[in-house]
């Protein structure tokens, strides 16, 4: 999938901790997309890149190739920490909010699956809560199956959050 404004694909750096604090926590403020109340910290951000530019969970920026200004990242995290699960992972993908609409989550989500597919991971689950259709449509794009939805499960801006659960099976498990 081709952005339609040209942006540069490469794996998260730390120097990239103002850029994706601006992306998240505009979702925290403003949307259920994330359950996060509290905005995220510089600390806790830093904390973040650690545990995402290697082994086993990646993440993807997106980097306008006009002006370096980060305006995406899709990341891939635990699902459940017990050792079961260590073929599956979350997948998380965010755009900045004046970049919405220009294929950008759609660029960043395929080369997501690219990259967990060559790490081996086989199940890869979305979980998206209600009202957010873009999501629902970005991961439906991309093969993502609902796999159930789970009422009242959450809390935020003084109402109740459902939240729609997807899976992706990858590879030869497909
Ligand atoms: C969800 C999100 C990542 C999509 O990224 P994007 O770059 O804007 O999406 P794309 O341009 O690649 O489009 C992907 C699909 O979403 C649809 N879409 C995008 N904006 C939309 C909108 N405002 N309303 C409805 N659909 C929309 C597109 O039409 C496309 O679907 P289609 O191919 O069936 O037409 C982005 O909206 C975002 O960051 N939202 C806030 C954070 C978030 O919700 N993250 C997901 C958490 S589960």
């Amino acid at each position: 999938m081709t952005p339609t404004h040209p942006v540069i694909l490469r794996p998260v750096e730390p120097r990239d901790n103002a850029g994706l604090r601006t992306i998240y926590n505009w979702a925290v403020e403003n949307t259920t997309a994330t359950l996060d109340t509290e905005e995220r910290s510089a600390d806790a951000q830093d904390e973040w890149i650690a545990k995402h530019d290697g082994l086993p969970y990646p993440a993807i920026v997106a980097e306008d190739a006009d002006g370096g200004q980060i305006v995406g990242y899709a990341s891939l995290s635990s699902f459940n920490p017990k050792a079961g699960y260590n073929t599956t992972a979350e997948v998380s993908v965010y755009v900045h909010c004046d970049w919405h609409g220009l294929r950008i989550g759609s660029a960043l989500l395929s080369s997501l699956l690219m990259e967990a597919d060559r790490r081996g991971f086989v199940c890869l689950i979305a979980l998206i809560t209600n009202g957010n259709e873009p999501s629902l449509r970005l991961h439906r794009n991309y093969g993502f199956m609902e796999t159930g939805v789970l009422p009242k499960v959450a809390r935020k801006f003084g109402g109740w959050v459902e939240v729609t659960i997807l899976h992706r099976v990858l590879g030869d498990a497909a």
